[in-house]
């Protein structure tokens, strides 16, 4: 399908009410014409995490606005449009539900199609919006909610190599900042920290460096640093502000270094398939960290890969991300009715083993 398509794209699978309007031309880059994004941390804050009923009414009252905010900034309305796409999964459920809801309620208002996208592959496909990647190429979505390697291969063909089996990078950040009385998000706090601490003073452990492949593990850290905090709590009667600078510097290198570690692993898999123009790129929260973006800068380098990383905004949740992975898959002929789902769990590559954790943002995959 070589002509010029309009969508509107809808996310509410976690914590982020988000509309969107991407426009795209074959051959010419995609154009994001909008991209609203109301976040819930405020409303999750007393709770150490997101309470899925909260998040969920938010997005019903937020929906609406996030959609007619999305159509005035690109100054259209809903007739110039080609198709409403979705997250229709994987996330929490009442989120997922809200935003299915409101899509259908505008496909069949408007005799618009309607997309139902996988989240994961909104992050998947990202590089393509941003810098039309040509498949195949490895990516690591590395947020609060998510942790895997996947080998792009289409717009509908994932092969994943690998992903943590409990706590995802940026819960592990969040959970150690709440150790160290640190702020939330976790993940800024923590890097500002250790950039003033040492990262030699405490070692932490590499979780799973000692196995084969790119499975990962992020829980086990945190007990280690809860450990530690206690120790120095014992001993010096409280927590001095240069222990804590250490002991994040400790826990972000450990991080860093599983990380790299893996990415090293991925990569050398992913260039077994000998891709054109062999390509490294990151999305999700995490990738904000400058430590583990220099570190994969280093490593791309040394491999001599390209090393994509989205604008934080496109790395982070977002509907552009969805407009354009409908867009994908409208192309290649795929189209939902009023039968469309909304799934908790929804793997990308369902040829993988099923990824077993389910972290405070709902399930990994
Ligand atoms: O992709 P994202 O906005 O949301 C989801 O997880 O869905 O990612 C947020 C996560 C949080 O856990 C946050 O602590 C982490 O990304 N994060 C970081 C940094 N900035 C955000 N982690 C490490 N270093 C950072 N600079
Ligand atoms: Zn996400």
């Amino acid at each position: 399908m070589t002509k010029t398509l309009t969508f509107l794209g809808l996310e509410s699978s976690c914590d982020d009410t988000a509309a969107a309007v991407v426009r795209h031309t074959p051959g010419d880059a995609p154009e994001i014409l909008a991209t609203v994004v109301a976040g819930q941390t405020d409303l999750h804050a007393d709770f150490g995490g997101v309470v899925p009923e909260i998040a969920a009414r938010a997005h019903t009252e937020k929906l609406d606005l996030c959609v007619e905010e999305a159509l005035a900034a690109s100054d259209l309305n809903l007739t110039d449009l080609d198709a409403i796409a979705v997250t229709a999964g994987p996330g929490l459920i009442g989120g997922v539900l809200a935003g299915v809801m409101c899509a259908k309620g505008l496909s069949a208002g408007s005799g618009l199609p309607l997309v139902g996208v996988n989240h994961l592959a909104g992050h998947a496909l990202t590089p393509r919006l941003t810098d039309q990647a040509t498949f195949p190429y490895l990516m690591l979505l590395v947020s609060g909610g998510h942790c895997q390697f996947l080998i792009a291969k289409g717009p509908e063909e994932f092969s994943r190599l690998g992903g943590t089996i409990d706590d995802a990078p940026g819960e592990a950040f969040d959970k150690t900042a709440k150790l160290l009385g640190l702020p939330q998000p976790g993940g800024p706090a923590v890097e500002a920290e250790a950039r003033k601490g040492d990262e030699k003073q405490f070692r932490f452990p590499r979780p799973l460096l000692d196995r084969p492949g790119c499975d990962m593990s992020f829980s086990g850290l945190k007990t280690a640093l809860l450990r530690e905090r206690d120790r120095q709590v014992a001993e010096h009667g409280g927590l001095h502000q240069a222990d804590r600078a250490d002991l994040c510097a400790g826990f972000q290198a450990a991080v860093r270094d599983v990380l790299i570690e893996k990415s090293r692993r991925a990569l050398a898999e992913y260039l077994s398939l000998s891709p054109e123009e062999p390509t490294l790129a990151v999305a999700g929260g995490v990738a904000a960290n400058k430590a583990l973006r220099s570190g994969l800068e280093t490593l791309c380098g040394d491999l001599g890969v390209a090393f994509l990383a989205p604008p934080m905004h496109l790395c982070t949740d977002n509907a552009a991300m969805i407009a354009w992975a409908g867009m994908e898959r409208f192309r290649l002929g795929a189209q939902d009715d009023m039968s469309l789902a909304a799934r908790p769990r929804w793997p990308l590559d369902r040829t993988a083993p099923a990824m077993l954790g389910s972290g405070k943002k709902g399930a990994k995959a």
